[in-house]
């Protein structure tokens, strides 16, 4: 367990998966890898210093933080370059291990696959090593990995063709918009490891967690089901705290159990810098 990590709450023992959540603690080899040598590799340089306004878009922020969206959420930045190997991964591996997102969701993507797991979102996922790490863990689950960042995704696809634990599938989507158009109680678990902090006051409009956010999920949870979401910015953590208490159906999980996955590539930079790390639990009612 990283020093500073702080866990606030903890997933229960069961979930409609019935099983214990994902297990696993501890920086993973490709992370500390990463770590090592910079994050200039990842979705994630400089993840923490959002754009100023009317630079990269016209995104105007919400005034009210947990005010609905209107035309969509813009959560994150697409920044970098995706290299000539990269965008070779995307075409050659995406159709092997891609996550269909067709209407009604995820009912189509359980008859493209003929697969009846229940289905765990994994949101922002970067280079997706926790991804894995989780599909490793949960053989049970249906692991579906949303992210908008190209590089990262190439980055899991080709750890997924070198290693494969066969209930990951991906997809280059905004997860607010997918997680909005789910098939009511479709979802056994959502969870957004390091969401985009945005720390600035004006750009807290951009963040995942809003109350709109809380409602989607809560609609798309199964009885049971668990949303996670771990931040190494106290302030999104009290942010996260404040706009999903607005929902009844999701009930936070206290306790002393631990939080068990990996450390991140953003986390470990989180607690490099001496931030503390909480993770945050929800049970659907
Ligand atoms: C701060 S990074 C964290 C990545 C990873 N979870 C980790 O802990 O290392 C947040 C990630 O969320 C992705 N993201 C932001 N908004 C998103 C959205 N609406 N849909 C899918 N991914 C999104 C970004 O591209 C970015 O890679």
């Amino acid at each position: 367990m990283p020093r500073n990590r702080d866990v606030i709450a903890s997933p229960p023992g069961t979930s409609a998966g019935g099983q214990a959540p994902p297990i696993g603690v501890g920086i993973l080899p490709q992370v500390a890898r990463q770590f090592r040598f910079g994050m200039g590799r990842t979705a994630h340089a400089g993840r923490s210093d959002p754009p100023r306004p009317g630079r990269l878009g016209a995104v105007t922020p919400a005034p009210d933080p947990g005010a609905p969206p209107v035309g969509g959420v813009r959560t994150t930045r697409r920044r970098g370059r995706t290299s000539a190997a990269k965008e070779a991964a995307l075409r050659d591996l995406l159709p092997r291990f891609a996550a269909p997102l067709d209407d009604p969701w995820p009912a189509s993507l359980r008859s493209a696959l003929d697969d009846d797991r229940p289905i765990a979102l994994d949101i922002g996922v970067g280079t997706g090593e926790a991804t894995v790490a989780w599909a490793r863990d949960r053989p049970d689950l249906l692991v579906v990995a949303l992210e908008l960042h190209r590089p990262g995704l190439a980055r899991l696809l080709d750890d997924l063709e070198a290693d494969d634990p066969g209930n990951v599938r991906v997809a280059e989507a905004d997860a607010h918009a997918l997680v909005h158009r789910c098939q009511p109680g479709a979802l056994t678990a959502v969870r957004l490891l390091f969401p985009d902090p945005w720390p600035k006051r004006r750009h807290v409009g951009r963040r995942m967690v809003d109350r709109a956010f809380a409602a989607a999920v809560a609609d798309a949870l199964a009885p049971g089901g668990e949303l996670h979401v771990a931040t190494d910015w106290d302030d999104y953590a009290e942010h996260a705290r404040s706009m999903v208490a607005a929902e009844p159906r999701l009930v936070a999980r206290s306790g002393d159990r631990r939080v068990d996955r990996p450390t991140t590539a953003y986390e470990a930079r989180g607690l490099a810098a001496g931030r503390r790390i909480t993770d945050l639990v929800w049970a659907r009612r």
